[in-house]
């Protein structure tokens, strides 16, 4: 989704700016543009592309920089209106004086539009954007904060927007509402952006806004104050991620880092969170014991692939914790009639912290009287802040937009809170308990180890990236990894691909099958492992390639019966899907390069969506 930075301070702003835009390009965007004002409160320099941030740098490289020290910068991702020039932001008044970027739907703007052009008021684009430039134009007599907070409160839907006005230079405005905004602390500067992977060269302080709330930032001064225009205490928080994190460190692509980085950002989820006994302790979570045990229901709600890993986590708790788990994508949750109330604990899972549908979930679930838990990469997200208890997946940055390290420690973290509520239900017993965790403590060696099938599966993706359709299937706990191994081909080759309970593909799906559909099973030591076995002689019956994921020393097929056979670590059935996700995250990354695809950016695809 759009990103958005805006700068004042010491250095010249467009430098900074277009090093940030190209650290927000990993959200995913159709266009950009940046807007510095000129030093005296004159011109403001303003330059868009249709492209990628590239080309910004290329038409200054051309023109020179311009020397202004405050600007805003912008990367589109398109809601209303093409991705062309003009719809690009920054977007301006009628006297051209006030710039503007945003983030989010302004749902009314088709009112407010026809009302400014019966004022006189004069559009240059289709977005719904132009609207509030214009409208802080109406209010502006010298003093933008007190006009922006004016115009926000006749605007609805989301934003996080970030505005300048020539006639106040060094000052930039920054404003939320269901969209991610923070401030930036500096020396002599001051930063607000939409999200923090932009900021850590620059700084680690961070003042988190809240929702409404409206900061008035200059390298002296920030005031945060909420559209009454009432003075907020800020939030300060210190980030602990490294600049380097966000950077490729001599991989080809974001997401085969992300990939070879999963052992040590799976121990980052598990760190602190098994005690020396060998029993999960999560100090974050404030719940006790009675309130879990009382609970008769959970429901995870999430989008994506955080929704998949809480289809894994379901199969956890409803075994560990024999407690009823529901798992719905936040999308449909929010609008259905949800069945939750006191007695439920409903678990978010987000890797952003801000998925637009994540978060109305969530404050739905609370309006019923739930307790919310809520599972995230980004500390002071908006998700972090609204909810009762928070577990932190402690991945570092992810930068792909395909989700990959922080997918596997959402997992984890559900596993460990599967192991938290069959601890206070009294439902697990001490040794499972502890040779459960013993699995999880084992898991990042073995995902080393997985690693290692690298060559093979790039072998493989040479052989099968002609394809056009595959199947993935997978039983019990193993079913959602197959949903997952799906899921990263679509996004990240665009070839199709559906996952299947491996059970259900007789019942239709099997039609679809013939020697060119490539089936991908997960075929690893499980309760269902000879049920799965059958499934497979069903489909290997049918001249449909099959690629199957076995038990290393375990292979249960005869020789030759399956095209290829990839050989992972003994763990666990409950801990499998750590591992056996690895092998089909590598063989999405390999046939999406041969195919030439921009695995980190995918078309369409965006990191954080904080759009419904
Ligand atoms: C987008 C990303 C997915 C991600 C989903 C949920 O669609 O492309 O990779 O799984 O959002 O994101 P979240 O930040 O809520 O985990």
């Amino acid at each position: 989704m759009c990103g958005i930075i805006g700068y004042s301070g010491r250095r010249l702003a467009a430098p900074v700016l277009l090093d940030s835009l190209e650290r927000l390009e990993y959200r995913g965007y159709d266009s950009a543009g940046i807007a510095v004002l000129d030093e005296a409160g004159g011109a403001t320099a303003v330059a868009k592309s249709n492209r990628k941030v590239a080309d910004l740098v290329r038409q200054f490289d051309t023109d020179g920089m311009p020397p202004g020290h405050t600007g805003i910068g912008h990367t589109r991702w398109a809601t209303h209106g093409r991705p062309t020039v003009l719809n690009a932001h920054p977007h301006r008044d009628c006297t051209g004086r006030i710039h503007l970027i945003h983030n989010g739907i302004i749902e009314n703007y088709r009112e407010l539009r026809a009302e400014l052009l019966a004022a006189g008021h004069e559009f240059l684009s289709d977005t719904d954007t132009e609207v509030v430039p214009h409208l802080i134009e109406q209010h502006y007599s010298g003093d933008l904060a007190r006009a922006v907070r004016t115009a926000l409160q006749r605007i609805t839907g989301a934003y996080a927007l970030v505005v300048m006005s020539a006639d106040e230079p060094g000052l930039i405005v920054g404003a939320r509402l269901n969209a991610p905004l923070v401030v930036g602390l500096g020396d002599d500067e001051v930063f607000v952006s939409s999200d923090i992977t932009a900021l850590i060269p620059y700084t680690k302080r961070v003042i988190l806004l809240g929702e409404g709330e409206v900061a008035s930032a200059s390298p002296q001064e920030v005031v945060i104050t909420s559209l009454d225009g009432t003075r907020v205490e800020p939030r300060i928080v210190v980030v602990d991620w490294e600049a380097e994190q966000a950077q490729k460190d001599g991989f080809p692509h974001f997401m085969l880092k992300e990939i070879h980085e999963q052992p040590q950002s799976l121990d980052g989820a598990l760190r602190g969170r098994i005690d020396d006994s060998g029993f999960v302790d999560l100090p974050d979570v404030a719940l006790d014991d009675d309130h879990l045990a009382a609970l008769d229901q959970v429901t995870i709600v999430a989008c994506g692939s955080a929704w998949i890993a809480g289809m894994v986590t379901r199969y956890a708790i409803e075994k560990l914790a024999r407690v009823r788990c529901d798992v719905q994508a936040a999308s449909e949750f929010r609008y259905g009639d949800p069945l939750v109330d006191e007695r439920s604990l409903v678990v978010a899972y987000s890797q952003s912290g801000e998925t637009a549908d994540t978060l109305a979930a969530v404050r739905e679930a609370r309006r019923r009287g739930a307790t919310v838990v809520a599972v995230t990469n980004v500390v002071g997200s908006a998700l972090s802040m609204e909810a009762d208890g928070v577990i932190y997946m402690q991945s570092g940055p992810e930068i792909c937009v395909a989700a990959t390290k922080t997918m596997v420690n959402q997992m984890a973290c559900g596993l460990l809170l599967a192991l938290r509520l069959g601890q206070a239900r009294g439902t697990l017993d001490d040794e499972e308990h502890r040779r459960l965790t013993a699995a999880l403590l084992a898991a990042p060696a073995q995902l080393e180890r997985t690693l290692a099938l690298e060559p093979q599966l790039a072998e493989m993706a040479q052989r099968y990236s002609h394809m056009r359709n595959a199947m993935y299937i997978g039983r019990g706990i193993n079913f959602p990894v197959a949903l997952e191994g799906a899921l990263k081909l679509k996004e990240v080759s665009y070839i199709h691909a559906e996952g299947y309970a491996a059970g259900e593909l007789k019942h239709g799906p099997i039609a679809l099958l013939d020697p060119d559909v490539p089936v991908v099973a997960l075929a690893t030591r499980s309760r269902t492992l000879p049920k799965m076995v059958s499934n497979i002689q069903e489909v290997s019956s049918r001249d449909a390639p099959v690629i199957a994921l076995v038990t290393e020393g375990e292979n249960p097929f005869d020789d030759g019966f399956v095209r290829d056979i990839v050989e992972v670590p003994l763990t666990d059935e409950l801990t499998s899907p750590l591992i056996n996700v690895v092998p089909l995250q590598l063989l999405a990354y390999h046939v999406a390069v041969v195919r030439g695809c921009d695995v980190d950016q995918p078309r369409n695809l965006a990191k954080s969506v904080t759009v419904e």
